[in-house]
């Protein structure tokens, strides 16, 4: 290579060096950019009973869809506990609710969660861990699915610390008795839990309750 083809080469990657750095892949991993932590590859599923779907459950559906190519949320159809919410109901919200997320599907189930993952082709179980309380319990379901079908990985992932302490259970549990359940549970959940609970309670006001009077004995 003569002399100033060689120069002008030079050149050109000097002047293509800037617009590299500033590419995706020059980027050093702690970068604030969106595709961070994306795995992107194949279905998984996040199944639960999500009665009430609450911020939690969304933050964890929020993540996954962000590593996964399609994430489908799957209501259990034959839970024992009696339901505050229908499953038509959960669906509805749970659909209201994720209607931007383009690659996240919601879908209810029946029976062994393993062979409805089967029946959809997902690769990965998707399962939120609050604290440690919840690890014991997740661990032991873990195993057991794959016990049952080792090709289906489980992958835990955390909410926002601000949602740690949120369930479905305690959400219920405040709600049936008029306690305010703002900022644990999306806008439109907190609305169908008041026409729940009113008019035996107005959610999130205080209420006046009649204690009996004790009678005084006689003497
Ligand atoms: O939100 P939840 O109630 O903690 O979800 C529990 C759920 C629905 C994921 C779990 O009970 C389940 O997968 N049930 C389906 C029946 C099944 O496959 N049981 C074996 C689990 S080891």
């Amino acid at each position: 290579m003569a002399r100033r083809d060689c120069y002008r080469s030079s050149t050109r990657i000097k002047s293509l060096l800037p617009r590299l750095a500033r590419s995706k892949e020059a980027r050093p991993f702690h970068g604030d950019y969106q595709d961070r932590g994306s795995l992107n590859k194949g279905i998984a599923i996040y199944p639960g009973s999500f009665d009430p779907p609450t911020n939690g459950h969304l933050d964890l559906i929020e993540r996954g869809s962000k590593i996964f190519e399609e994430l489908v949320v799957a209501i259990l159809r034959n839970s024992e506990k009696s339901p505050m919410f229908s499953v038509a109901e959960r669906l509805e919200m749970l659909r209201e609710l994720t209607a931007g997320l383009s690659n996240v599907r919601i879908d209810t189930f029946d029976g062994l969660m393993v062979e409805y993952a089967k029946s959809i082709q997902a690769t990965c179980v998707l399962r939120g861990i609050r604290a440690i309380s919840d690890y014991e319990y997740e661990l032991q379901m873990a195993l057991m699915n794959r016990k049952i079908e080792p090709t289906l990985e489980t992958v835990f992932m955390m909410p926002a610390d601000k949602y740690s302490y949120v369930s479905s259970r305690l959400v219920r549990e405040v709600a049936q008795v008029g306690g305010p359940v703002k900022g644990l549970v999306p806008e439109v959940v907190e609305q169908r839990l008041r026409e729940k609970v009113e008019p035996a309670y107005k959610l999130g006001e205080p209420q006046l309750v009649e204690v009996p009077r004790k009678r005084k004995r006689k003497a």
